[in-house]
C-alpha cells in the first residue's frame, strides 16, 4: 500500500493527531519523521548552552536526534537518545542505540540510568494531562534538570507539585510563532 505523504504543516499534523492518535500516528509515520522548527530548536539550545547540563544528557521523545544534532555541533558528548517510534529515523543521522522508552515506560520505572539533563523537544505536550505528574517527577529523579522546548505555552510543569521553573526563553519562527524554552527542575 503507498503511504501517504507526511504532513509539513503544524495544522496538517493536528489533523493527522485527531484522526489516527498520536501514538498510532507515529508508529506509522515515525520512519519518516523530521521537525520543520529544527532552526527554532537550534537557535533555543544555542541561546541557552550556559544554562544547561549537556554533559551526559538525554534527548528523550527523540525524534530524528534534532536535539542530539545542536549537542554536538556545540561540541558537547551524543546525547542517550530514546524514542519509542523513531529508531530508524534517528538511525539514519546516528550510529546509535535509540532506547524505545514511553512515557508509560518512564512513569512504570522501566527507563534506567541516570543523567544531566533531561531534554524534551517537541513531546511533553503530547503526553496526557493525568499522566505529567509522574512522568514528570520520573524523569527528574532521573537527572537534576529537565529541560522542555514546545510550541505551546503547555505543559506548564511548574503547576505540579513539587517541581520548579528555573528560567525560560522563546524564539519567533518566521511566521511571528513563538517556541520555548523551559528548565525545571524539583523544589
Ligand atoms: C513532534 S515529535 C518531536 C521529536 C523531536 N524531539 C523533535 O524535537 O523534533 C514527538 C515525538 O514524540 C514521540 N512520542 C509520541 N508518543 C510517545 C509516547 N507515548 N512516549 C514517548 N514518545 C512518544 C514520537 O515518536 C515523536 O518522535
Amino acid at each position: 500500500m503507498r503511504k501517504r505523504p507526511v504532513p509539513s504543516n503544524d495544522a496538517a499534523v493536528r489533523n493527522r493527531y485527531a484522526e489516527l492518535g498520536v501514538e498510532v500516528y507515529y508508529r506509522e509515520e515515525g520512519s519518516d519523521y523530521n521537525n520543520p522548527h529544527f532552526p527554532q530548536i537550534r537557535q533555543l539550545l544555542l541561546n541557552n548552552r550556559h544554562r544547561i547540563d549537556f554533559s551526559h544528557s538525554l534527548d528523550f521523545c527523540c525524534g530524528s536526534g534534532e536535539v542530539s544534532k545542536v549537542v554536538l555541533e556545540m561540541g558537547f558528548p551524543l546525547p542517550s537518545a530514546s524514542d519509542p517510534f523513531t529508531a530508524e529515523a534517528y538511525g539514519r543521522n546516528f550510529d546509535a542505540e535509540c532506547l524505545p522508552w514511553s512515557f508509560d515506560d518512564v512513569i512504570r520505572g522501566k527507563a534506567e540510568g541516570r543523567f544531566s539533563s533531561v531534554i524534551c523537544s517537541f513531546a511533553m505536550h503530547l503526553c496526557p494531562e493525568k499522566k505529567l505528574f509522574p512522568l514528570t517527577r520520573q524523569l527528574l529523579s532521573m537527572a537534576p534538570q529537565l529541560v522542555v522546548v514546545t510550541p505551546h505555552k503547555r505543559p506548564d510543569l511548574s503547576k505540579l507539585e513539587g517541581v520548579q521553573l528555573d528560567f525560560e526563553d522563546a524564539w519567533r519562527t518566521e511566521r511571528g510563532k513563538s517556541v520555548f524554552l523551559k528548565s525545571y527542575s524539583l523544589r
